[in-house]
């Protein structure tokens, strides 16, 4: 973890109360599931991993503090205190007028985009995730990424390559041909390799949206991991509480879609916040049918009561610190065994080239694949490939591989130790050492809508994976590894 000129190491701000054991497998079982699951790391049980790396979204450890709130929630449909608890936390935090609760992230993103667009519409972002550009697709509109960060930046290092390029913003804004309906932007930026966004760039499409008259919207789901890189990179803000400079970007803007399940450190749960009080009751309307009443919006009290303490939670700069140093320190020791890595790391997540790995194996033969097959069945890790599976199917039916075949490994929020993460760098540097043998994979399955077919993909290796005798000493030295965790 990062010194920051301290004294002594940095350490995780929480200790262990109770823990979730872990079943530890071993290559040959994994070599079974594999086999099983044809290929696809998606269709392993969770209890067959040792380490899940798939998502940082709703994958968190609760505190005492959020265990002990559960009794407090109360069910009742209408008017539940717990909603209200919930409700007074986020008006405290993000100073907005109007808060509505959804069951999580899309679902706030669904009633926001259905209350406010028309078929044809535009809506700009520095990079719409993939559940919110579905939610674009969905009412008929056309989403635009417009990220300053371009395919050739991803490997060299920069300060808040998650900004939004202005200068295209305007020029979209002024193309009379289209209407825009909405700006959004998403903090940190998740499909653009985790990384933050800077209040000065925030400040500035805020100026242009207003001089345009757009409303623009923040996707605030790391909104806490983005305040962090803003105080500790941006000139101005060393100063100020994480909790400042996060109402600062609020107040750039005219509402806001949240999943809590990632910077609420949350399960579950979401909502929509927005200052214009006669657009938050045609949204109410759209969301009983959708998500329920107006005071749970498809969360439990109890759901919401873990939110209104999670929200805090997130804030603590000792958190933040020990969170976001865990990601660096990943990125460090991945980048030291030769790993092509997206720097700097970004706020939840490693991503790294799976092609810095088995450069032997062409993109649609699927390298990412390669390696996450590789990683589960030499340590029992679960990463996400977002390379050809996840991008090169187009709708005519044809594959264009994308210009990265990442993988992506997110950190749920305080569940995994230091040692897990010098785990994960062993076996992914040992995957690397050995990978001259990794195969490439082909397609022997796939769903019809090509923007899912990664969740259901079949797929089966070109070669044998194992390369018998070669590989039968590392496996037992893998398994000490195993051991020793
Ligand atoms: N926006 C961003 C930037 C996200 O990363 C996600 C979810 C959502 C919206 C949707 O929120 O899942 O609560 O409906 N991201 C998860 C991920 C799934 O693994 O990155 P949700």
């Amino acid at each position: 973890m990062a010194d920051n000129g301290r004294k002594f190491p940095a350490i995780e701000p929480y200790r262990v109360k109770t823990v979730e054991r872990t079943k530890i497998t071993t290559r040959d079982e994994r070599m079974k599931i594999l086999e099983e699951v044809n290929f696809n790391v998606f269709a392993i049980k969770a209890e067959d991993i040792i380490i899940d790396l798939l998502t940082d979204s709703g994958t968190g450890a609760m505190s005492t503090e959020q265990w002990s709130m559960l009794m407090r929630g109360d069910e009742s449909y209408a008017g539940s205190p717990s909603y209200y608890r919930f409700e007074n936390a986020v008006k405290d935090i993000m100073g907005f007028s109007e808060v509505i609760p959804a069951h999580q992230g899309r679902g706030a993103e669904d009633v926001l985009f259905s209350t406010i667009m028309q078929p044809g519409d535009v809506a700009i972002s520095n990079g719409f995730f993939d559940t919110t550009a579905a939610h674009v697709a969905n009412n008929k509109g056309t989403g635009i990424n417009i990220p300053v960060l371009t395919k050739e930046m991803y490997f060299k290092d920069g300060k808040f390559k998650g900004n939004m390029d202005t200068s295209q913003l305007i020029e979209l804004l002024n193309d009379g041909s289209k209407t825009v309906r909405f700006v959004l932007i998403t903090v940190t930026n998740n499909i653009g390799g985790g990384q933050p966004v800077s209040m000065a760039n925030i400040r500035e499409v805020s100026a242009i949206c207003k001089k345009y008259n757009k409303p623009l919207y923040l996707d605030a789901c790391r909104y806490a991991e983005n305040s962090y890189f803003i105080k500790k990179y941006e000139p101005g803000y060393g100063n100020k509480t994480i909790k400042e400079i996060a109402r600062e970007m609020f107040d750039l803007v005219d509402g806001c879609t949240m999943s809590a399940k990632k910077d609420g450190i949350a399960n579950i749960g979401g909502f929509l916040c927005l200052r214009d009080n006669e657009l938050a009751t045609l949204c109410r309307q759209d969301l009983i049918l959708k998500e329920g009443f107006h005071t749970y919006g498809g969360m439990s009290g109890r759901e919401m009561e873990t939110i209104a303490v999670g929200l805090y939670e997130a804030l603590e700069e000792s958190y933040l610190e020990s969170r976001i140093g865990q990601t660096a320190y990943l990125g460090k020791l991945l980048a030291d065994a030769g790993i092509r890595i997206i720097k700097p790391t970004g706020g939840h997540a490693v991503y790294f080239d799976s092609t810095s790995i088995v450069p032997h194996v062409p993109p649609l033969q699927y390298p990412g694949v390669a390696v996450t097959v590789a990683m589960y069945l030499e340590g029992g890790i679960r990463g996400l490939e977002m390379g050809s599976v996840f991008l090169a199917k187009q709708a005519d039916g044809t594959e264009v591989p994308p210009k990265h075949e990442l993988i992506r490994l997110a950190i749920p929020r305080r569940v995994y130790t230091k040692s897990h993460i010098e785990y994960i760098a062993a076996v992914i540097k040992y995957v690397k050492d050995n990978a001259s043998t990794l195969p490439g994979f082909k397609i022997t399955w796939e769903g019809n809508n090509p923007n899912l077919r990664h969740f259901t993909v079949k797929l089966k290796p070109l070669a044998p994976i194992n390369s018998g005798k070669k590989h039968s000493r590392k496996t037992e030295d893998n398994n000490n590894m195993i051991k020793s965790v």
